[in-house]
């Protein structure tokens, strides 16, 4: 969560690199942004605001071209704020109100809050008497820190727990200290988890980072002109070719003279090597490619992940002598994990539990014999997902993980890891990878060369050949305030996923439900206002998902309901009865019903559900990519 990129640099231009490293963040939060640079006069320059990274660039560039706005008078204190209330924004100034220059050292940040609200104030960089810093992460006693700062004369603009890292920093500058151990001292007297970078424009020719908990790249450019410190290599995509990751504890420092010189050091502040890895991330792959968004393009990707997965997943995990399995993940992930359930104890006969991360971590485990946990987690680095991991570890239990990210902190911590093929998702929500994470469950539960995933991918296709009508549906939808999903069966988990989608993109209350359930409460929800959507492929349910729809018909609930052409037959009566609409999807020369293809079939729906949450939020005009008050990865609890 929040994005950081931080730049020292032989050039005097590292605001526009600043820039377009936080465009590649934004993914990671996107309620503020802000960046600061020592300017070739040697001061400290921080211009932040609330919302994209669009806001800042425009506020960066109008200062750069018009020189900053100036308030009507000169204000008392070193801030001031411009814009309307909803875009207001702060330009900070150590000195005077001088045009902005140009810089070789600057810290950049996008921001999802967790302490203090969306302000001005509360965005990162946060500074005090020439430092400035970015922090990822939460710093659990600020409280104390900031009550024994504010004895010693110092004030606070905001309620950031971020706030006191830079205001230590200049405590221990004022008590005497020299930068670096400014920061190191700092750093000992936080606990929580972060990543930091700071500057200070005493010390301009100095970059200092740290990381506990929360992710931290360094990579130096290929032509060795700029040194980059950043939360994650997306952000150093295009700009280096090798980067490092760097472990618990490390600090890194980079000093400039006639060269960039950069050192690691352990917690214990012993020099220490980190490996180089290339960094093999190019535009195509952060690109919209011709899409208007992400998450349309992330969506039409689904196939090719299949078709990834197939050939080239490496599923050497053998989960048969286990006899129990326990699935630990949250969001999407874990709905994964709940059909993988339905899978691999039917086909594998092997019990399975599925657990939510933020529960598991901290409930007393009674851990049977000859378990499996297995973590499953697009990012790598959601924080409950890592603690519950940890836990497990610590216990001595057998750990799997099932990461996008190979360089994040699951996939590495884990006993064993398997990295799934979705390739780089940068929309906020969840698709693809959803489809990757159960293709790779499922190629846990069934041996590659007895895998026929023709079903899934000929229902895909006849789904994106009719994504007009899901689009028509979602105008007509749109306005409502609330929806049941409902399915059975492998449908069930495919319901949950759609109505968290719709929630998370159109924010619409929508909930999923398994179509039994229903009647036990939530059908007093239905009037004519309230959609169900009904999942409903062609398998041994199909009979009863039909009663429960007719049962929500009879109480004049529109319903959408999503099935294959194998089930033409059986929905005459449905048909005919006020159904709201019915897509029915082809499922194609597959040659003969089988027990595997009854239980593949619903995967393919996750496609029908994502679009239709995709063109909600597009008919109500809003950021499919970027949802409100979200972040793609959680590294907060
Ligand atoms: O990176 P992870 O898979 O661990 O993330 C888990 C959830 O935060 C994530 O799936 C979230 O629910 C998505 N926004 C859903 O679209």
């Amino acid at each position: 969560m929040c994005g950081i990129i931080s730049i020292l640099s032989k050039k005097d231009d590292v605001i526009g690199d600043l820039i377009a490293s936080l465009r590649k963040l934004e993914y990671r939060g996107y309620d503020s942004a802000g960046i600061s640079y020592i300017d070739d006069n040697s001061v400290l320059q921080t211009i932040k605001t609330i919302g994209k990274i669009e806001v800042l660039e425009d506020l960066v560039t109008k200062n750069q071209t018009e020189g900053v706005v100036r308030p009507p008078s000169k204000p008392s204190e070193s801030e001031f704020l411009i814009g309307d209330t909803e875009h207001r924004s702060v330009v900070q100034q150590e000195t005077d109100y001088e045009e902005l220059g140009r810089g070789s050292i600057g810290i950049g940040h996008t921001r999802w809050a967790t302490h203090g609200k969306v302000s001005p104030q509360n965005a990162h960089p946060h500074t005090s008497n020439g430092v400035a810093i970015v922090h990822n992460g939460i710093i659990e006693n600020y409280r104390e820190l900031k009550n024994s700062l504010i004895r010693d004369n110092f004030e606070f603009d905001g309620e950031s727990d971020s706030e006191v890292i830079a205001k230590l920093i200049s405590n221990h500058l004022k008590n005497g200290l020299e930068f670096i151990d400014a920061f190191k001292n700092t750093i000992a007297q936080l606990s929580g988890t972060f990543a930091i970078v700071a500057i200070y424009d005493l010390a301009p020719n100095i970059i200092i980072g740290t990381k506990r908990g929360a992710p931290m790249t360094i990579g130096l450019s290929n032509d060795k002109l700029n040194f980059y410190i950043a939360s994650d290599a997306i952000a150093l995509s295009t700009l280096c070719d090798e980067i490092s990751y760097l472990e618990e504890g490390d600090y890194v420092i980079c000093e400039k003279s006639d060269q960039l010189n950069y050192r690691i050091l352990t917690e214990n502040w012993e020099s220490i090597e980190r490996d180089k890895v290339q960094n093999t991330i190019s535009m195509a792959d952060v690109g919209k490619n011709g899409f208007e968004d992400f998450m349309m393009k992330e969506i039409s990707e689904e196939p090719i992940v299949i078709d990834n997965m197939i050939t080239q997943f490496n599923c050497d995990f053998d989960i048969s002598h286990y006899r129990s399995i326990y699935i630990i993940a949250c969001g999407t992930s874990f709905y994964a994990g709940l059909l993988s359930k339905y899978w691999i104890e039917e086909m594998a006969g092997i019990h399975v539990d599925v657990e939510i991360a933020s529960e598991f971590r901290y409930r007393n485990l009674v851990s049977p014999k000859d378990s499996l946990y297995v973590f499953i987690s697009q990012s790598g680095e959601t924080i409950d997902t890592l603690a519950a991991m940890r836990k497990a570890n610590q216990l001595g239990l057998d750990t799997l993980s099932i990461v996008n990210v190979d360089s994040s902190s699951i996939a590495r911590e884990a006993g064993h890891n398997l990295k799934t093929l979705a390739g780089f998702e940068i929309g906020v929500a969840s698709t693809k990878s959803f489809i990757a994470q159960a293709m790779a469950m499922l190629m846990l539960t069934i041996k590659k060369n007895n895998l026929d995933v023709r079903i899934i991918k000929n229902i895909m296709h006849s789904i994106l050949l009719g994504k007009d009508k899901i689009k028509v549906i979602a105008e007509k939808i749109k306005d409502s305030k609330s929806m049941l999903y409902m399915g059975r069966g492998c449908s069930y988990p495919i319901a949950l996923e759609g109505a968290l989608k719709m929630k998370e993109l159109s924010y619409i209350s929508a909930e999923g439900y398994p179509s039994g359930e229903t009647k036990h409460g939530p059908i007093a929800m239905i009037d004519s206002n309230v959609y169900s959507i009904v999942i409903a492929p062609f398998d041994r349910y199909f009979d009863k998902t039909l009663s429960n729809t007719q049962e929500i018909l009879a109480r004049h609930g529109p319903v959408i309901f999503l099935t294959t052409d194998r089930a033409i037959p059986f929905i005459e009566d449905l048909e005919n009865n006020n159904l709201a609409d019915c897509i029915i999807f082809h499922e194609d020369a597959v040659p003969q019903e089988n027990q595997t293809d009854e239980l593949l079939r619903p995967l393919s729906f996750a496609m029908a559900v994502h679009l239709l949450a995709y063109y909600t939020a597009k008919a109500k005009g809003l950021d499919a990519d970027k949802p409100r008050n979200l972040a793609k990865s959680v590294t907060v609890e």
